[in-house]
């Protein structure tokens, strides 16, 4: 099928490459002339682990495609989807007016049948407004479905989510859509959920918040197993094994952060809000999320008494395991807080390092160390912000002499307690 995917971030960019090596036709679309310039050339704007082959191997075999025109990818395409950004605004409300401005645009191109899917994530009832504001701004009287398709992906991972999906869920408010929505995924083994516009943005904002709401429990755990000398990770495997629960997204650390968790249960609060329901549950989910990251800040401090001067080792940049993306970052929230109270860090991160600088620039308080196992020299405590497995293969013989003094304090409980005393570290993680 020829298929257009409006807006090449993580979620357009994965999607039309898994799309192309099923054997579409894609054209991606984007208003970023350089970025288009770049992908074109072979360029990949983002780390994502799969996505570089893909994209070079598709372009090379004339099935992907990229372009500045909405207008070609109009024309040209059957199925056109949007994958704009939905970012948050100050109340924790979405900024729509990106999906708005690509519907006009749609709109102004429209001369034939055309199926608009919503991939972005987005409030419920936006599918309703995309169609409304289509019809209104669409020149002729020119027929069209609006369909909502939301992305279950996570980053990191999104190639392998999106081309083994655990379900497909099509939101229709005709039937006619159905089977072109049916044929483009035939290629995908998932189980096909096909419901009305807005139950399928609902299951979206339900699904990302439960998910978040694993984490805060686990985390609240973790609170309690430290009070009572228990350990958080024997009693999350222990629950997650009961199959209702499972043993996923029950890891304590040091909260959920990036670019959905946060503004998604936001935006789900609000949108309860204004259908009339105070979502308390949620509200909570995000408050034990902030709590954390105060307990752990506490941690460090408690540990090293004055930060001021103290030099600290933080491994870790990305928001999370596999990824380059720092937007909400916990590790950054981290070493925020630590250079305000007067701390010099020395940090590394495997993808993140490059991203990282515009939001914690290098200078008397921040050095970018290329070689993580450089990084603990002359440290006063060690800091694991982020979830990489390469962190745990950190030479802990090496860390340990080159310290100022042996403190490793694990935001991710990446190492086994009993090792590191006996590497001789006064070493403090979470919950356990
Ligand atoms: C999340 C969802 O997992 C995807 O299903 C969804 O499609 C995506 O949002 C989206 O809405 O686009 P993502 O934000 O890429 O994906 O990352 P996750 O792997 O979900 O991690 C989110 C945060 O939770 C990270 O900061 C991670 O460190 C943290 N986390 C995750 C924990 O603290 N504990 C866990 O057990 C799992």
């Amino acid at each position: 099928m020829k298929i257009a995917i409006i807006g090449t971030g993580y979620v357009g960019l994965v999607t039309g490459a898994c799309f192309a090596e099923v054997g579409h036709q894609v054209l991606c679309v984007d208003n970023d002339p350089k970025k288009v310039e770049m992908l074109r050339g072979g360029g990949i704007p983002i780390y994502e682990p799969g996505l570089e082959d893909l994209v070079r191997r598709n372009v090379a075999a004339g099935r992907l495609d990229f372009t500045g025109s909405t207008a070609e990818g109009v024309e040209r395409s059957e199925v056109i989807f949007i994958a704009v950004p939905t970012p948050p605004q100050n109340d924790g409300s979405v900024d729509l007016s990106f999906i708005e401005a690509v519907a006009r645009e749609i709109a102004a191109n429209l001369t034939r049948y055309r199926i608009i899917v919503d991939k972005s994530t987005v409030p419920v009832k936006t599918a309703e407004k995309v169609a409304e504001t289509i019809r209104r701004y669409c020149k002729s009287k020119v027929e069209f479905d609006v369909v909502s398709n939301p992305e279950f992906l996570r980053e990191g991972f999104a190639v392998d989510d999106l081309m083994k999906p655990d379900r497909i869920v099509i939101g229709v408010s005709s039937p006619r859509p159905e089977t072109a929505m049916r044929e483009l995924y035939a290629p995908f083994q998932a189980p096909f959920i096909v419901t009305d516009t807005n139950s399928a943005e609902l299951i979206k904002h339900a699904a990302n918040s439960f998910l978040a709401l694993k984490i805060s429990y686990a985390n609240a755990l973790s609170v309690v197993c430290e009070a009572a000398g228990a350990n958080v990770q024997e009693v999350t495997r222990g629950m997650g094994l009961d199959a209702r629960i499972g043993t996923r997204f029950l890891n304590a650390g040091l909260g959920f952060g990036g670019s959905c968790f946060p503004k998604d249960l936001s935006a789900f609060i609000q949108i309860s809000t204004h259908l009339g329901y105070d979502f308390r549950l949620l509200k909570e989910v995000q408050r034990i999320n902030a709590e954390q990251m105060d307990r752990f800040v506490k941690k460090i401090t408690d540990t090293l008494w004055v930060l001021k001067d103290k030099q600290i080792g933080v491994l870790g940049l990305a928001f999370k395991q596999n990824t380059d993306d720092v937007r909400l970052s916990p590790a950054i929230d981290l070493c925020q807080r630590l250079i305000k109270d007067g701390a010099r860090l020395r940090v590394n991160d495997p993808q993140a390092m490059e991203k990282a600088k515009s939001l914690l620039p290098p200078g008397p308080q921040v050095e970018y160390v290329s070689d993580m196992n450089a990084v603990p020299e002359g440290c006063d405590a060690l800091v694991i912000a982020t979830e990489w497995p390469e962190f745990t293969k950190l030479d802990l013989t090496r860390a340990r002499k080159a310290m100022t003094t042996p403190i490793v304090v694990d935001g991710r409980n990446l190492f086994d307690p009993a090792e590191m005393e006996q590497h001789g570290f006064i070493y403090k993680s979470i919950g356990r």
